[in-house]
């Protein structure tokens, strides 16, 4: 059976990607902020001591066997304090950082603290929930300052990544997955404009995500694609 591990498995697609991982054969260790820890689940808080404190029970756990997936879900658009930024007036520096720690630092701080993990893999996809809104070519809306700014910056991270990881863990193949508009907490707000057709089920995702990083070579490179296979713009 092959391994998988899903950060962030509290969240619309992350819950669809365990479901999916599961119906197709693999052992899923899931991690999120909330839920009881079990035998497969595991609890983190966002800071650095926790997520090195679980990373190591982890990769313990794993041992010597082979991950197929790492996917990371987390990631954040608004909360009860936080509202994306309409126009510069709205710009908060409280915000903007807590954004950029959630969605920037926190899918870095897991790859950190997995590398021992990672360096071991012979074919192993790290699917990083990025955004087509983080595309500084594509952006003609503007708005969503942070978020946008966040991602960007995420995928920046992750291309930095791939070049280290193409010397150090070569059977690692990173990916930077557009997801498309999915029914989840983090979209409803923002529903009301998206035509039916393209408001996708996080399970359709999910599979969508699954298949494309399958479809993805192992050449030491960051990809930016969607949930179509489509490389995106940076
Ligand atoms: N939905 C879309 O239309 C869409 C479009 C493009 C990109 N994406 C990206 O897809 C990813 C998944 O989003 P989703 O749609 O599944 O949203 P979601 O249902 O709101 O899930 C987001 C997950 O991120 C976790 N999270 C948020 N802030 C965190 C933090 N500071 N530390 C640790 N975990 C944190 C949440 O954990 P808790 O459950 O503990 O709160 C939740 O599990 C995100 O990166 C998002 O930017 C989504």
């Amino acid at each position: 059976m092959h391994q998988a591990i899903v950060i962030g498995s509290n969240g619309g697609i992350g819950a669809a990607c365990v479901q999916q991982l599961k119906s197709t054969q693999h052992q899923v260790w899931t991690l999120s902020r909330s839920n009881q820890a079990s035998d497969h689940h595991r609890v983190f808080r966002d800071d650095e001591v926790s997520i090195h404190r679980v990373a190591k029970n982890l990769v313990n756990s794993i041992d010597d066997k082979p991950v197929r997936h790492l996917i990371i879900a987390t990631g954040v658009l608004h909360t009860e304090t936080i509202k994306p930024e309409k126009r510069l007036e709205d710009l908060c520096s409280a915000s903007t950082q807590a954004v950029f720690a959630a969605n920037t630092w926190l899918p870095l701080a897991w790859l950190q603290a997995l590398l021992p993990l990672l360096q071991k893999q012979a074919d192993c996809r790290v699917s990083v929930l990025s955004a087509r809104v983080g595309s500084i070519g594509d952006n003609r809306l503007g708005g969503w300052y942070s978020y946008r700014a966040s991602k960007a910056a995420l995928n920046m991270m992750l291309q930095t990544a791939a070049i280290e990881l193409a010397r150090r863990a070569k059977g690692v193949k990173l990916i930077a997955f557009h997801p498309g508009t999915t029914d989840t907490r983090l979209s409803e707000p923002f529903q009301a404009n998206v035509p039916e057709h393209k408001l996708f089920s996080p399970s359709f995702v999910a599979g969508r995500l699954l298949e494309v990083a399958q479809q993805q070579r192992l050449d030491g490179t960051l990809s930016f694609v969607d949930w179509n296979g489509q490389t995106v713009d940076w």
